[in-house]
């Protein structure tokens, strides 16, 4: 598994606060690895509203990124995205952990999210982190032909 450090050790990977000047790199990983993917907007509304996102990077090159939402005690996962070049690494093992630990750090007793049924990858990784179903949203999200539902996921951060 990837260690997520905060330190300057060049040939680890290393995680910052997100910034407007990150978006285009952002885009380009979003843009490749979802059928559905988040706006340019979106990630820059998240920005406005103060929402946690963090850049994974080595050296200059993005390697992903999560959105994280904190509040009332409840944290929410909004995105968690690893370059299609650097999955099964462990850095999204290492972004989950760190959106978990500020989660906590800021007073969150609980961690949720959203997942499509059709995204068995991301359930993995959830699952092996000991994220449980809690709730079905039906037709939540875009999908080729219609709608697909979206499995509500919480763990525990107590
Ligand atoms: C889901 C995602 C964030 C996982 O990131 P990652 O860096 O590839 O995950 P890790 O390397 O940390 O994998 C940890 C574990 O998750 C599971 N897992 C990850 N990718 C998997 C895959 N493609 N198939 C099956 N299991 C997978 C495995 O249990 C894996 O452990 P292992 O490699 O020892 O078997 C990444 O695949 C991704 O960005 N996907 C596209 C965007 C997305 O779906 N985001 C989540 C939206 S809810």
């Amino acid at each position: 598994m990837s260690a997520v450090l905060k330190g300057n050790r060049p040939d680890l990977p290393s995680l910052a606060p997100m910034r407007e000047q990150d978006l285009d790199e952002v885009m380009t990983i979003e843009s490749a690895i979802y059928t559905h993917p988040w706006t340019r907007g979106n990630f820059a509304d998240s920005l406005r509203a103060g929402y946690e996102c963090r850049v994974l990077r080595l050296g200059d090159e993005l390697l992903g990124y999560f959105v994280l939402m904190v509040a009332a005690g409840e944290a929410h996962l909004l995105n968690l995205s690893i370059a299609a070049g650097h999955q099964r690494s462990g850095h999204g093992s290492g972004l989950l952990g760190e959106a978990m630990g500020l989660a906590r750090s800021q007073g969150a007793r609980s961690l949720f999210l959203e997942v499509r049924p059709s995204n068995s990858a991301a359930q993995a990784l959830y699952t092996r982190f000991g994220f449980r179903k809690i709730a079905v949203r039906r037709g939540y999200y875009p999908a080729h032909a219609g709608r697909e539902d979206a499995l509500v996921l919480n763990l525990p951060l107590a």
